[in-house]
């Protein structure tokens, strides 16, 4: 069985950082949040994964993932160029697909065993999870235990069960995709490609999700994705150099990093080759590789790689790729920025 992994989309709620790369590479808990994906189908024992690239800089996708083998799966790509669509992405990936097949929106992170969709009955199978703000999402009525109908972006609060971005489908899907016609936002919605299957009279089985899972398209959803993953996933694990430091708890320090003279609570994830001195860096903090921190206090962060903070204290924040914050003790006492569009700055 083949998975299709979604890479589209402008991530447009998550800029800057998606000035230079799409949304599904930006690190959580020590890895691009698409990487928990395929992570999971392998555990799934689904190794055949087809990515389709969307116009933000598909390039990176292809340069992190290559053809799999770092991960221990298989990966072909298609481009799908600009965004007409989850069905219309889908679509693409016709060919290179058998009787029956995954899909997994790479933005999304939903911990389920997704081996129990390996042999899904009927010829769709979705995950639906209760939510408080349905009009963000597609969602599913169900009645007398069935899925009745399914509705995009519902303006009325019609249903309280979301379609969580997996799906499992057999061929008839393209059947419908071909005659989909664009929603009100000219994308072809798999939402309504499933409401074709149940107008074909086909029957629709589900599962619901309980407990937590997220779509990551905001700098909130980012760090709570980064304090799950991290609280359910990360292990105490030193291969750098600790030096007149005390390391508490669920600590990962990848090889190559140093920590001088700091206090690390866990869990936290500090990456390859980054430096952490006189620095405290507090639970639910993921510092990427080649940072260096020094004389800072972190916490609840996601600080992405070769960024470099001095001088400064830190709660809850997303430091996208290569940024600089260090405090300069000259007169003036002013502070300076160079922030890019939809920077977010308290101070
Ligand atoms: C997409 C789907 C929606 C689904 C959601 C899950 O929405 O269109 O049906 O509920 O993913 O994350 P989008 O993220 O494109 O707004």
């Amino acid at each position: 069985m083949e998975a299709i992994v979604l890479h589209g989309g402008q991530g447009t709620r998550l800029r800057p950082l998606t000035h230079t790369g799409p949304k599904q590479l930006i690190k959580v808990a020590g890895k691009p949040v698409s990487q928990w994906v395929i992570e999971q189908l392998k555990k799934a024992n689904i190794s055949d994964i087809i990515m389709i690239l969307g116009d933000n800089n598909p390039q990176k996708v292809v340069e992190y993932y290559g053809d799999g083998s770092k991960f221990e799966v298989k990966i072909k790509y298609i481009y799908q160029g600009k965004a007409r669509g989850l069905a219309d992405a889908i679509y693409r990936a016709k060919n290179l697909v058998g009787e029956k097949f995954l899909v997994y929106l790479g933005d999304n992170i939903v911990p389920y065993n997704l081996s129990k969709l390996v042999d899904f009955k009927g010829s769709a199978s979705i995950l639906l999870a209760k939510v408080q703000n349905p009009y963000r999402f597609g969602v599913a009525i169900i009645k007398e235990g069935k899925i009745a109908k399914l509705i995009e972006k519902p303006k009325e609060p019609i249903s309280d069960y979301a379609l969580v971005g997996v799906y499992a489908f057999t061929r008839e899907i393209f059947d419908v995709i071909e005659n989909l016609k664009p929603s009100p936002r000219n994308e072809l919605e798999i939402t309504d490609a499933i409401q074709g299957l149940l107008d074909r009279n086909r029957e629709i089985y589900y599962d619901i999700v309980d407990g937590w899972w997220k779509d990551t398209g905001t700098p909130e959803d980012i760090l709570e994705a980064n304090m799950v993953l991290l609280d359910e996933f990360n292990q105490r694990s030193i291969k750098g150099i600790s030096n007149g430091s005390s390391i508490d708890g669920r600590v990962t320090v990848e090889e190559g990093a140093q920590v001088f003279n700091s206090r690390v609570i866990g869990p936290t994830f500090i990456g390859y080759n980054s430096i952490i001195k006189d620095s405290y860096i507090g639970p639910y903090t993921m510092i990427g590789n080649s940072c260096n921190i020094e004389n800072s206090d972190i916490e609840n962060s996601v600080i992405l790689d070769g960024s470099n903070i001095s001088g400064v204290s830190l709660r809850d924040s997303l430091i996208g790729q290569s940024s600089k914050i260090l405090r300069i003790n000259k007169r003036p006492l002013a502070m300076r920025f160079i922030i890019g569009e939809r920077s977010s700055l308290e101070v």
